[in-house]
């Protein structure tokens, strides 16, 4: 794109402020910032602000709203046996593939770089990227598959992710199998609509919501990498859940069985507030209602005489998309709904100068994955889960879903599986577990599998739970 052009596009649009420090900047700064303007979506800009900041939106509005019917999680499923050999078989024909939306800038978190290095590992330090690997080492040894892993990122952290997964040699998987893809970007506006510079060559924007997986899948060439090796599902998940049970084989045979489209986890919200999306039925249309929309539905915050949510099925963001329903719903992803989140925005001020705001000074605008769930043709397959062990999230250090409490819970957790296998595990007055634990998810993913594997340490030979404790991928102690 020319100057003249840019100029002439910008005028249209009430943008020209964007071209301020075009005369001051070298070419090859002049250069990005055309590139950058040449890349905005003018029609979908202009949809937004006219709908989204000149105007305040009118929520969309229902007149039932019900709670979706649930699954029941596998152990209190009687038919759990047959969807476990239906999602095992799926694996083993290599019909799975994993996505990872790993596109966000994780700002609550505090912590510099992509979110899935942080260090969440209690003792050893290993990141959640490397857990998640883990976790497919398992599943590729049990099921005799290869797990290719699609990994959405985003311009803020697609070469950090690249390089930290290179820098620890893709954690042992071959690196044929991991693809990385990057989602669009959507440029920020301030209160009056106005879009924003981050630097005098650059504008502000924001990854476009992990909706935005749905074009970027089929746009960057994953979807078809995946067809052709013969994946015809994709088990969905975000970078944050340590916990995640990645391909968990009743899921996928629940979506097999019931030849789903999307299929999604549910999880028993903690309190009417807690900041999760809730699952419901829409006039009777799957929907999940993001915990920042929950004023809009009132009774959506409504709780039972013992203060339990009435509507309490949460949204840990788990779920199978068939690559069908991925190619078709490609189609309707312009009648996706956009979110606004009101946001601090850095911009650069007229002097050129970098300004960290501390008040929200603009609007970033999102598409959400679970919005797909409107497009299905056939019933919601949602499908309970207990928190422990499959629902964990890093939103911030501490608080509700934060690393203080994932570890108390995975520590919870692991304790039962060490004391299954006849390893006390030293607990306080209140019973509360006193060391930090830690047990790879290449050595086992199960409790059961943790007693198999630990049972030829022989007879009577325990493991040191003096300490805290972490083990291995091959059952080796490790960081003492
Ligand atoms: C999200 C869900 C919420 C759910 C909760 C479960 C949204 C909007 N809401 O909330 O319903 O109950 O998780 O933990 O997601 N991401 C991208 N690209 C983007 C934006 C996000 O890949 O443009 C990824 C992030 O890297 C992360 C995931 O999506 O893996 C979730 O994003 P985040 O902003 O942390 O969502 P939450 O507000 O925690």
């Amino acid at each position: 794109m020319r100057f003249a052009e840019a100029r002439a596009l910008l005028e249209k649009h009430g943008q020209e402020h964007l071209l301020e420090f075009y005369p001051s900047l070298d070419r090859s700064r002049q250069r990005a910032l055309l590139r950058h303007i040449d890349a905005i979506d003018f029609h979908l800009m202009t949809r937004l602000i006219d709908q989204w900041v000149l105007h305040e939106p009118p929520p969309e509005e229902f007149s039932r709203i019900e709670p979706v019917p649930l699954i029941p999680k596998a152990s209190a499923n009687p038919h759990a046996a047959e969807a476990i050999e239906a999602g095992e078989e799926a694996l083993r024909q290599g019909r799975v593939g994993l996505f990872l939306v790993a596109g966000g800038q994780g700002t609550r978190l505090g912590f510099a770089g992509p979110k899935g290095a942080y260090p969440i590992g209690p003792v050893s330090s290993k990141s959640l990227f490397e857990f998640h690997a883990e976790k497919i080492h398992n599943l590729q040894a049990r099921y005799g598959c290869t797990l290719p892993w699609y990994i959405m990122t985003s311009e803020a952290n697609h070469d950090d992710t690249r390089r930290f997964f290179s820098q620890n040699g893709h954690f042992g998987l071959d690196p044929a199998n991991i693809m990385f893809f990057n989602q669009r970007m959507v440029p920020c506006v301030d209160m009056r609509g106005k879009f924003m510079l981050s630097a005098p060559d650059r504008l502000a924007s924001n990854p476009n919501g992990h909706g935005g997986c749905i074009p970027a899948l089929v746009e960057t060439g994953a979807l078809q990498d995946a067809r052709n090796r013969g994946v015809d599902m994709f088990s969905y998940f975000q970078v944050d859940n340590w916990a995640v049970k990645v391909a968990d084989p009743y899921f996928i045979g629940i979506h097999v069985q019931r030849g789903a489209e999307m299929s999604s986890k549910n999880h028993r919200k903690n309190h009417a507030r807690e900041s999760v999306g809730v699952h419901c039925l829409c006039d009777g249309v799957y929907h999940v209602i993001e915990y920042t929309e929950l004023d809009l539905y009132p009774q959506l915050l409504e709780t039972k005489s013992n203060g339990t949510p009435l509507h309490a099925a949460g949204n840990p963001a788990i779920h199978i998309l068939s690559a069908g329903f991925i190619e078709r719903v490609y189609n309707d992803y312009d009648h996706f709904p956009w979110h606004r989140a009101h946001k601090k925005i850095p911009y650069v001020d007229r002097n050129g100068k970098l300004v960290e705001p501390n008040a929200p000074n603009g609007y970033k605008f999102e598409t959400f994955v679970f919005d797909a769930l409107r497009f299905i043709r056939h019933e919601p397959v949602a499908v309970e889960i207990e928190r422990p062990g499959e629902y964990t999230p890093i939103k911030e250090y501490d608080g509700d879903n934060s690393v203080l409490a994932a570890w108390r819970c995975m520590n919870e957790y692991w304790a039962e599986w060490l004391e299954a296998a006849g390893s006390p595990v030293p607990r306080d007055a209140n019973g509360n577990v006193t060391i930090k634990l830690e047990i790879s998810p290449q050595f086992a993913l199960t409790k059961e599998e943790f007693i198999q594997k630990a049972r030829p340490r022989g007879a009577g030979k325990k493991w040191p739970t003096h300490h805290h404790l972490a083990i291995g991928p091959h059952g080796q102690l490790i960081n003492q």
